[in-house]
């Protein structure tokens, strides 16, 4: 890991967990730097939230490449060109490859308490559900949907006129401070990952 670590991070919309990362990497303190933001689609708000910190972008569109394997390996090659210590999928509404994931450590962060509601949709399912408690987990991402190795959960209570979109906004409140501790002391502590175990600090990588 370098120091401060290089962190490349993926994005697909509104970009509010990048942003909390960009702050946090305002304090050299924190041991990390966002080096390129990536998205699959142009125009979104979290390209321009790059732009304002003044972070190198890149966009990789599935509808430009002739197949989704050549898709995969071109954006493993734009990430590569900025030689990242850790990328973070943040809002990133794609599957990677395992040699993407071969390549990269690479985390998720999902809102549902994985392994519950895994998929494009963790607060309505939630919601549908009737659970009390849900909230976001950052993971290791592995080949599955949202079935990685559990680096950080934080729980979030439903309350009783939730709607998807207010408990998804309670949801990423929690996620943002969430993402923001772990990646900052994986970036100062290292991280190490035995099977299902993650650990942050000790065998240092
Ligand atoms: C976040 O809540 C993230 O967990 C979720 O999209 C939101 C992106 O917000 N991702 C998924 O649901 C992936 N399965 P942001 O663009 O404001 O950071």
């Amino acid at each position: 890991m370098n120091s401060p670590a290089r962190i490349v991070v993926l994005v697909s919309g509104a970009g509010t967990n990048l942003q909390a990362l960009l702050d946090a990497c305002a304090d050299p303190a924190y041991g990390a730097r966002v080096v390129a933001v990536g998205a699959d689609r142009d125009g979104v708000e979290g390209l321009a939230r790059a732009d304002r910190a003044g972070v190198p972008t890149f966009v990789a569109r599935v509808a430009d490449y002739t197949s989704r394997e050549h898709w995969d390996r071109a954006l493993a090659d734009k990430v590569g060109a900025f030689e990242p210590d850790l990328v973070v999928s943040a809002g990133f509404m794609k599957l990677l490859s395992q040699d993407f994931l071969d390549r990269f450590l690479t985390l998720n962060t999902h809102p549902a308490l994985c392994p519950a509601f895994p998929g494009m949709h963790g607060p309505r399912d939630a919601l549908e559900h009737g659970v009390k408690v849900t909230g976001a987990t950052l993971f290791v991402v592995d080949a599955g949907v949202d079935t990685g190795p559990i680096v950080a959960q934080v729980p979030v209570e439903v309350v009783e006129d939730d709607d998807v979109a207010s408990l998804h906004e309670r949801i990423k409140a929690a996620e943002r401070a969430m993402l923001v501790d772990a990646v900052g002391r994986i970036a100062r502590e290292g991280i190490s990952v035995e099977g299902r175990r993650v650990r942050i600090g000790g065998d240092a990588r």
